[in-house]
């Protein structure tokens, strides 16, 4: 089988490594990868970026690809689904009508409210006035979200009403996010412990991934700013077999179930991002219509199951013939990010030391995300650039795994954050 993974982040890479050990998989291209895919065995990248939909068509059709995976969100909101299926070429993922729960958050609000999904109050405003009188009547902190993809920045966390208004002016008028920004969302703060419920949907039946949790914040003690994600877990202690069932129950099947009443059944990994509450109740913060980055590489380096069969099973709509077998052991992931990330322009080309294949074992292994092939070695190419993962009986122990990879590598103005894991450390709870 010939595979197309689209994308060229730690997610991507991932999902490359994973596919690459079905002994169904005889061939993997990614576009356009990393200097990590490159390197993964039956795999090789194509120069072809994640959102030309009509060069990745093209070439899905002239290699004859049998499945293509979709690794981020922009080109499944832009309908790379819709075209693969129009030609009849198998695709995992969700078509436009149902990515728009990642490519609107006023959608995804107005979806949940309908189908009665637990999540915090809120309000959608075009127009700044209204949005300013809303955001006096309600209690500080609250949240303002740009509507639209904003490359995971579009959410901002305003601690009182002053910073809140001044964010709602500046999405509006498009000086923040572009067009992305002209419609907000205004939502109440909840309290609580986040963690990312990720799973496999065909259409009706769910095949949920092992529970994860990862660090949205760019500094030590989950501080400063947002970032696309600095580390992550799996499984996440704090998701226990009551909580996980009670996420399917409240958010996982009235979504799969709303789509598929509405005529667009869901396809594809669906991601909620969920928020749990003192009381243990969850409530959906976000939904993402692909699977999670930095999550996939800890959740991956989990499933002994054969991710192809999975894909092909779901669009066969026949995920309830599957279950998916874990390594009961914990995996965590730690990104090394560039300087200057999530904020600023990151120094691309910067030759990175220390990496080698002898680092890695089966239970070792650096993903990559920004990287590329310059002159013979491997230089940064994005803000986050590499993400080392290990397996551990213990969360304590795979911790201290990946950060014995993570210390024999550096380059000028790598940074990471060193404490990954921290919550799900039983001394900490
Ligand atoms: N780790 C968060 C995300 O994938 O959006």
């Amino acid at each position: 089988m010939r595979v197309l993974v689209v994308g060229g982040g730690g997610r991507e890479h991932a999902l490359t490594w994973k596919l690459c050990q079905s002994a169904r998989v005889s061939q993997v291209f990614v576009a356009p990868g990393n200097a990590g895919t490159a390197a993964e065995p039956k795999a090789s990248n194509i120069e072809i970026g994640a959102e030309d939909i009509a060069k990745l068509l093209e070439f899905a059709k002239q290699e004859k690809i049998d499945l293509t995976l979709v690794g981020p969100e922009a080109a499944l909101v832009a309908g790379i689904v819709d075209q693969f299926d129009d030609q009849r070429l198998p695709i995992f993922g969700p078509v436009a009508a149902t990515a728009r729960l990642e490519g609107s958050k006023a959608f995804a609000k107005q979806f949940m409210q309908k189908h009665g999904i637990p999540t915090a109050g809120y309000g959608v405003f075009s127009d700044y006035t209204e949005a300013r009188d809303y955001i006096e009547s309600r209690p500080a902190p609250m949240v303002v979200k740009a509507d639209g993809l904003a490359a995971g920045k579009g959410v901002i966390i305003a601690q009182d009403h002053a910073q809140a208004i001044d964010t709602a002016q500046q999405m509006l008028s498009g000086e923040r996010f572009g067009d992305a920004g002209r419609s907000i969302v205004v939502e109440d703060f909840i309290e609580g412990e986040e963690a990312s419920f990720i799973c496999m949907v065909d259409g009706q039946n769910v095949l949920s991934m092992a529970t994860s949790q990862d660090h949205k914040k760019r500094d030590v003690g989950d501080a400063g700013p947002n970032t696309g994600g600095m580390g992550a877990y799996s499984p996440a202690p704090i998701v226990d077999e009551a909580l996980h069932q009670r996420i399917l129950e409240k958010i996982i099947y009235p979504t799969v179930h709303g789509f598929a009443e509405q005529g667009s059944p869901y396809i594809g990994f669906l991601y909620a991002g969920v928020m749990i509450d003192a009381q243990a109740d969850p409530h959906v913060l976000e939904f993402n219509c692909r699977f999670g980055d930095p999550e996939a590489q800890p959740i991956l380096m989990r499933m002994q199951s054969d991710l192809a069969e999975l894909c092909l099973a779901a669009l066969d709509r026949q995920l309830d013939q599957h279950t998916i077998q874990w390594d009961t052991r914990t995996a965590l992931g730690v990104v090394l990010a560039a300087g200057g990330y999530p904020l600023d322009a990151c120094e691309k080309g910067a030759p990175i030391q220390g990496l080698s294949r002898s680092l890695e074992t089966p239970t070792r292994k650096v993903f990559h995300a920004g990287t590329r092939e310059g002159n013979g070695e491997v230089v940064t190419n994005g803000g986050r650039v590499l993400c080392a993962t290990a397996l551990g009986d213990t969360v304590r122990e795979a911790q201290q795994h990946a950060y014995d990879l993570v210390k024999k590598i550096s380059w000028p103005q790598m940074f990471y954050r060193t404490d990954i894991g921290y919550r799900a450390i039983d001394d900490h709870r």
